[in-house]
């Protein structure tokens, strides 16, 4: 899956999420194994794909075999995303802004925004804030 996705759940989400889930609400821990087994799923499909597609392209074509495999590989991706953000839209996501502090949600909204060199919207409210 995409490595930033993947870190700002593994990294930055998860974890503060667990420990909380742990007393609060323990079912839902197996979705975010579930996730992480899809990020696991994503990244070696994707790794697959470019390699059949690098391939594809010194080749000017693939044989049918590997066509189909190309094909299936992008199938069972899609299938992966549409559940995996169904859990994350429907159950996850919402299970976090309940379930931790402000400051947790916080200290994740800038660790997301670090790893992609921004700022976070209360960051830039601030900014905004300030110039007038
Ligand atoms: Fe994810």
């Amino acid at each position: 899956m995409a490595p930033k996705h993947t870190d700002d759940e593994e990294v930055s989400l998860f974890p503060r999420l667990r420990a909380t889930l742990v007393e609060r609400e323990p079912s839902l821990l197996a979705r975010l194994e579930a996730l992480e087994a899809d990020h696991d799923r994503a990244d070696a499909a994707h790794a697959e794909l470019g390699e059949l597609g690098r391939r594809w392209l010194a080749d000017d074509g693939l044989d049918s075999r590997t066509y189909r495999r190309f094909a299936n590989l992008l199938a069972g991706l899609r299938g992966t995303y549409r559940r995996h953000i169904r859990i994350e839209d429907e159950e996850v996501f919402p299970a976090a802004g309940r379930l931790l502090p402000a400051a947790a949600l916080d200290a994740v909204g800038r660790e997301m925004a670090d790893r992609r060199g921004s700022l976070t919207c209360s960051q830039r409210k601030a900014q905004q804030a300030a110039a007038g």
